[in-house]
């Protein structure tokens, strides 16, 4: 009898779910997970630099980081104009961490400028090993960004990272969930190996995920490998923490923030944003982008209503300063809404994509829950990247190219008008004082 209740309760459970839950049809196979990357490491000399990337660090600034077996390399970046020919040098910082049996390498990281902008530098870190080139962002409009979260290092990781290196990009958001390393700290090196040859070039902008956390209960505190390795500008911009900070690059002003901090209002983070946000300018910056991990937007049947809470704290602060686009990962799929807040389609809400589609060993969540909700404008369960084209104060084209058969093919376009051009910022100037000054 027993066994007859449980059948029964299974069959039940199983003719809900298909009510609910269906798998977007069109004519795209999808395709399954691939293997992680086997990626050896020929051994080189313990003082030669790996790991190299790139982020920004105030204005005209940029912080290199690398990492050298040898705990005695010089933490030095030559850098200049010409190939070969390094008239500045900089100095920096190390630190490193051990995690359970594993001890890192030295960990460097240099900051060089001040740099012009929109030119390309030859650079040489630790005074040996190859010549890397970055190219800096524009001082203003139009500026590209290649977006893509939930990357990890599969095949599909590669496919799309070979994707992102075609696109003629300035800067990479990367909203969440890089290495996938789960505890075993090598996989953070081979990481940072997979993604040098396009981190080293263009500043990665990141924010942690779930896969960063690594923490183990009274051994090992939370992120120790991640803040390790991936340092963004939180001090420059007044934050105490890695875990959330903002940047400003042409004329876009991007805030990274944490979904694995604290975030009510009674919190530090909370209280940063708020600051933050009164500081931008958007006669400076007329566009306001912010990025984190957990989507607060999502009609796939991964993660639901993970963001939920989050959003309650944080999402009337966005929308009183006028938040002209969020991205978030996360879920392994991509979709975009209408303008939208408070989960009602809302002109002067933000535009909400979810890109946690970059091709990590998860494979991809692929079940939606329908009918799809008013504010979801395009799902679809594929790896890919994201591209955000912002031309001028006004407009910016978006677009999102999955991995088709290793092709990158587009498959979402938009664009989309600031909401600096729609009256929404001078209609609600009163209420971004009130939200934002109300201690
Ligand atoms: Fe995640
Ligand atoms: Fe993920």
């Amino acid at each position: 009898m027993a066994l007859l209740i449980k059948l029964f309760l299974t069959v039940f459970i199983l003719a809900s779910a298909t009510v609910i839950v269906t798998v977007t049809a069109d004519d795209y196979v999808r395709p399954q997970p691939r293997k992680a990357l086997h990626l050896p490491w020929d051994s080189k000399l313990s003082s030669y630099p790996q790991q190299v990337h790139i982020s920004l660090s105030g204005d005209k600034h940029i912080r290199v980081s690398w990492i050298t077996d040898d705990k005695s390399a010089p933490s030095v970046v030559e850098y200049g104009t010409s190939p070969g020919k390094y008239d500045s040098f900089a100095q920096g910082e190390t630190t490193s961490y051990s995690y359970v049996l594993y001890s890192s390498g030295k960990i460097h990281h240099v900051l060089i400028g001040p740099l012009e902008h929109n030119s390309v530098y030859f650079y040489r870190c630790g005074r040996q090993g190859p010549e890397f080139q970055l190219k800096t962002p524009p001082a203003q409009l139009p500026i590209t960004f290649a977006v893509a979260g939930d990357l990890g290092q599969t095949g599909w990781t590669k496919s799309t990272l070979s994707h992102i290196d075609r696109c003629n990009y300035d800067v990479h958001l990367l909203p969440g969930d890089l290495a996938y390393a789960d505890y075993i700290q090598h996989r953070w090196d081979t990481f940072g190996r997979l993604v040098q040859p396009l981190a080293s070039s263009r500043p990665w902008m990141v924010t942690q995920g779930n896969h960063e956390v690594e923490s183990i209960p009274l051994l090992k505190d939370g992120f120790v490998s991640y803040n390790s390795r991936w340092k963004m500008p939180f001090e420059e911009s007044g934050s105490s923490s890695n875990l959330y900070y903002s940047f400003e690059v042409a004329g876009v002003h991007v805030i990274m923030l944490g979904s694995y901090a604290d975030y009510d209002e009674y919190s530090e983070q909370y209280s940063w944003l708020k600051e933050d946000l009164l500081k931008v300018d958007r006669k400076k910056t007329p566009w306001l982008v912010v990025l984190f991990h957990v989507p607060w937007y999502n009609s796939n049947t991964a993660h639901q209503g993970e963001g939920d809470d989050m959003m309650k704290a944080m999402e009337p602060l966005l929308y009183a300063a006028s938040v002209d686009l969020v991205f978030a990962g996360h879920v392994h799929a991509y979709e975009r809404s209408r303008r939208v807040y408070n989960r009602r389609v809302d002109p002067c809400g933000a535009v909400h994509i979810t890109i946690g589609d970059g091709g990590n060993k998860e494979g991809l969540a692929a079940k939606y829950i329908n009918p799809q909700p008013k504010w979801s404008e395009f799902r679809e369960a594929s790896f890919g990247h994201g591209e955000l084209k912002i031309v001028n104060s006004t407009h910016a084209f978006w677009s999102w190219h999955r991995n088709d058969d290793d092709e990158p093919v587009k498959s979402d376009d938009i664009w989309i008008t600031s909401l600096v051009s729609s009256g929404c910022i001078s209609r609600k100037r009163n209420e971004l004082a009130d939200t934002l000054t109300t201690p």
